[in-house]
C-alpha cells in the first residue's frame, strides 16, 4: 500500500514568550506513514481520535521536546495494528502521560506498556476523557481530596475557576458544603461559574481580587491555578489556619523563571499558621491513590452533576492557535481536536 499522509505538528524551538505558530511550531502535511508495514517493535499503531490541548505543553517545550520532532500530549487513538496482546484492533487507547504525538497516526512502542484501554461503557463523548475524566479532572479531584482538608461551611477561593481543573474543584467543594468563591477572566466564564453553583463568581479583570475576598470574610482554602501576583494578594486574605493548594502558575508559564513575581507575603504563612502544599498529579497519585476518581467522576458526569466547558475543532492545525489562546487566557473552554 502507498504511504498515507500523516499531518503532524512539529516542535521547532523553545520560544522566549508565547509560541508563534509557523515559527516555533509548524504544521507539516508532507509527513507520511506506511500503515501496513510501519515497524511496531512490540507496540501498536493507532489512528488518532482526539487530542487535548493542555497548558503544560508550553512547559514541556522548555525541557522535553526535541527540535523537529512531534509535539507530545494527551490523546486517544483507536488501534489499527497491535503486536501487544493487551491491545486489540478497535480498542480505544490512551497513551500514558504526554506520549501521544500530535499527528493523525501514531506508533506507540515504548509507551504501550502503561497505555490504558478506555472502555467507556457509558458512552460519554471522547472529549470527556481529555478533560473532566482526564489529567485535569484527576488533578482537581486528587489534589482537593489530598490537600484541601475542607470542613463544611468553610470558604474556598478558586482562581481560573472556569478552566477544567478549576470548575471540577468548584463543584466538588460545593458538593461538600463549602462556600465557593471563584474568578475568571471573561464575563462568559463568570456566567458558567454561576451555572455550576459558585456562590461568588467574579471577573478578576474588572474587580480587585483582594477587595472581593475581604468583602466576603476571607478565605480558608485557596486553590491556586495562577501563581504570580495573585498568590501574594490572596495570602493577605487568608484566614488563620488556612490551606493553600498550589496547582499551577497559569499567569507565569510564559515568563522566564528569573522574571517571575517574587512573593512578599510569604511571612503571612507564619503569622496565620498557613499550610501550603504544592503538588504534581503523578506524585500525588503515587502517594495517595486516586480516591476512586474514575468511577466517582464518571457517575457525577453521567448524572449531570459535574460540568466543564469544551472547545473543539476538527483541524489538527488549529491545535497551535488553541494552545496560544490558552496561554493568553482567551480560550473559553478545554481545547480538544476531534478527528473524523
Ligand atoms: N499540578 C499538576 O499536576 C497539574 C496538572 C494539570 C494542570 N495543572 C495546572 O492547573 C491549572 C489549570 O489547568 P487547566 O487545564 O484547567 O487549564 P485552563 O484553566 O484551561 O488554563 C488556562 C487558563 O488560565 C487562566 N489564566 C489566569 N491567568 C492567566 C494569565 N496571566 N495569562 C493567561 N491565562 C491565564 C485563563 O483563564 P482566565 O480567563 O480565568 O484567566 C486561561 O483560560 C494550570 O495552571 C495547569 O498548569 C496542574
Amino acid at each position: 500500500m502507498s504511504p498515507t499522509p500523516n499531518p503532524t505538528i512539529i516542535f521547532v524551538s523553545n520560544p522566549q514568550g508565547v509560541p508563534v505558530p509557523g515559527e516555533d511550531l509548524v504544521y507539516r502535511q508532507d509527513i507520511t506513514i506506511d500503515i501496513d508495514n510501519e515497524p511496531l517493535n512490540g507496540g501498536i499503531l493507532t489512528k488518532t481520535v482526539a487530542l487535548g490541548i493542555d497548558i503544560w505543553v508550553r512547559h514541556r517545550m522548555g525541557y522535553e521536546y526535541k527540535p523537529n520532532t512531534p509535539i507530545l500530549g494527551y490523546g486517544i487513538g483507536v488501534v489499527l495494528r497491535s503486536e501487544n496482546p493487551k491491545f486489540q484492533v478497535g480498542d480505544h487507547v490512551q497513551a500514558p502521560s504526554y506520549r501521544e504525538p500530535f499527528a493523525h497516526y501514531a506508533v506507540l512502542s515504548e509507551a504501550t506498556a502503561s497505555a490504558r484501554v478506555l472502555k467507556n461503557d457509558v458512552g460519554l463523548p471522547w472529549t470527556a476523557y481529555l478533560g473532566v475524566l482526564g489529567l485535569a479532572g484527576e488533578t482537581a479531584w486528587v489534589g482537593y481530596k489530598a490537600y484541601a482538608e475542607a470542613k463544611n461551611g468553610e470558604t474556598i477561593y478558586v482562581s481560573t475557576g472556569a478552566g477544567t481543573v478549576g470548575s471540577v474543584v468548584c463543584q466538588v467543594a460545593k458538593a461538600e458544603g463549602l462556600r465557593v468563591i471563584a474568578s475568571a477572566g471573561s464575563d462568559s466564564k463568570v456566567e458558567f461559574l454561576k451555572e455550576i453553583g459558585v456562590d461568588v463568581a467574579f471577573n478578576y479583570k474588572k474587580q480587585d481580587v483582594g477587595t472581593v475576598l475581604k468583602e466576603n470574610g476571607g478565605v480558608d482554602i485557596y486553590w491556586d491555578n495562577v501563581g504570580g501576583k495573585a498568590l501574594e494578594t490572596v495570602m493577605g486574605c487568608m484566614n488563620k489556619y488556612g490551606r493553600i493548594v498550589i496547582c499551577g502558575i497559569a499567569s507565569e508559564w510564559n515568563v522566564p523563571p528569573t522574571e517571575r513575581h517574587g512573593n512578599k507575603s510569604l511571612v503571612l504563612a507564619l503569622a496565620k499558621n498557613l499550610t501550603i502544599n504544592g503538588f504534581i498529579i503523578t506524585d500525588a497519585l503515587a502517594k495517595f491513590g486516586d480516591f476512586n476518581f474514575e468511577s466517582e467522576v464518571t457517575r457525577l458526569v453521567e448524572e449531570g452533576k459535574m460540568k466543564v466547558r469544551t472547545e473543539t475543532s476538527d483541524k489538527l492545525e488549529d491545535a497551535m492557535k488553541m494552545l496560544v489562546d490558552i496561554l493568553l487566557g482567551v480560550n473559553e473552554g478545554k481545547g480538544v481536536i476531534m478527528f473524523s
